[in-house]
């Protein structure tokens, strides 16, 4: 490979490696919101809403000792990133009945990046990055 190829190349992943960082840092700020009911990482309670971690791939209403409405009990629904995708948007219109009262996120790129900062925890709540 030319010199020019390398730097490239080492240009390329550069920028990548960025922008997924900027999508979890964009993420953690607009989940401001979500922590008036939602806790996530090692210290993390069920609160007004239940615990996050590991919540990406999660089937709903699992998490032990919260108390579920039976909205969100019996949804069947799992979620995966098409899930929450539409249900951060519009939590009522998902899940008809379900105790989140919460209008939703309507730009979906922001949505994507809450997703984004999600992804980072575990079910333990350790972080990933
Ligand atoms: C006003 C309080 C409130 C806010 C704000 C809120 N939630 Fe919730 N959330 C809840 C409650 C309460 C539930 C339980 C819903 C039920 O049982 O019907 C819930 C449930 C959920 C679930 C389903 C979890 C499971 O185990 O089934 C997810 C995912 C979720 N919230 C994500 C979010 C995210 C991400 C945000 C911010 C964009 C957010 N919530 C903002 C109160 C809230």
């Amino acid at each position: 490979m030319t010199r020019w190829g390398m730097i490239i190349v080492a240009l390329g992943c550069a920028v990548s490696v960025r922008a997924v960082a900027q999508d979890v840092a964009a993420g953690e700020k607009a989940f401001v919101v979500c922590r008036a009911c939602h806790q996530i990482g090692p210290t993390a309670k069920n609160f007004v809403g239940p615990v996050l971690n590991g919540v990406v791939g999660r089937p709903a209403g699992t998490y032990p000792d919260y108390s579920y409405s039976a909205a969100n009990k019996n949804s069947g629904l799992t979620w995966d990133e098409a899930t929450l995708q539409k249900y951060l948007a519009n939590p009522q219109q998902v899940v008809k009945g379900t105790k989140m009262i919460f209008p939703g996120i309507k730009d979906p790129a922001k949505v994507n990046d809450v997703i984004a900062f999600l992804k980072t925890y575990k079910a333990d709540g350790s972080r990933i990055q």
